[in-house]
């Protein structure tokens, strides 16, 4: 299969050597038997460095190029964690990440453009390469009906089609560091390639492959 990981960026940043060589090694594993794509977030250092410059008065679109140099900055830190599993080359295209792409290795790449985020990526890219699934392994662990930090009777929602996706998607913020399970852009992209999707707890390492394979606790998003 051909997979394509959204990993948000607080997923690697927070953790130490040994970790993310478990983490990388995951990926490796599955890189044996399926073509793999990495798309790496901003994370902590992106809404840190996104929330100073505004405050300095910065426009949205300086915040953007910020946030995808954090997303850079992470990407850098899978290459090294993946070793010879993944080219050097943190592709600025996705005409060179499918260039890139050889059996056994993993692709790493960042943000692209301003005025979205790493989920756009991709979605973008999955629709690109013809990925089989789209895994956004991010820092909740599926959609929600409300915000659980803000709504105890928020309840996750086990599966939902791409339409209900893009639907919400659509109400949440387009402003550059805003949290959301995934931007409307890349739900739009989602929508209209029926791109087959998981949003799973990316924290968790086993959830790269429950993600792919099933048997995750997460949302399935149903192309229908
Ligand atoms: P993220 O993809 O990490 O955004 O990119 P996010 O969804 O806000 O972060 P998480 O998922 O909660 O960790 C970080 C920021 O980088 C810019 C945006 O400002 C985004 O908020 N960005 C990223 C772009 O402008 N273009 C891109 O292609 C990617």
């Amino acid at each position: 299969m051909i997979l394509v990981y959204s990993l948000g960026g607080s997923i690697l940043a927070g953790r130490d050597p040994q970790s993310l060589r478990l983490y990388a090694d995951a990926l490796v594993e599955l890189a044996k038997e399926h073509k793999i794509f990495v798309v790496v977030g901003g994370g902590k250092i992106a809404r840190e460095y996104i929330e100073k410059a505004r405050a300095l008065g910065a426009s949205e679109m300086f915040c953007d190029l910020i946030g995808i140099g954090a997303t850079k900055l992470n990407s850098a830190l899978l290459v090294a964690a993946l070793g010879d599993y993944a080219p050097l080359e943190i592709p600025d295209s996705y005409a060179l990440a499918a260039r890139l792409a050889e059996p056994g290795k993993i692709v790493v790449m960042g943000g692209v453009a301003p005025g979205q985020t790493t989920d756009a990526v991709s979605a973008l890219l999955a629709e690109y390469v013809h990925a089989d699934k789209l895994i956004v392994a991010t820092s909740v662990d599926g959609v929600y009906t409300a915000d659980p930090e803000k709504d105890a009777s928020a309840k996750k929602l086990t599966s939902m089609t791409i339409h209900e996706l893009a639907q919400f998607a659509m109400q949440t913020e387009m402003k550059a560091g805003s949290r959301s399970p995934v931007d409307p852009l890349a739900a739009k992209i989602i929508e209209r390639s029926s791109i087959p999707t998981a949003i799973v707890l990316g924290s968790k390492i086993e959830n790269l492959k429950k993600g792919a394979l099933g048997g995750h606790t997460g949302t399935e998003i149903r192309p229908e």
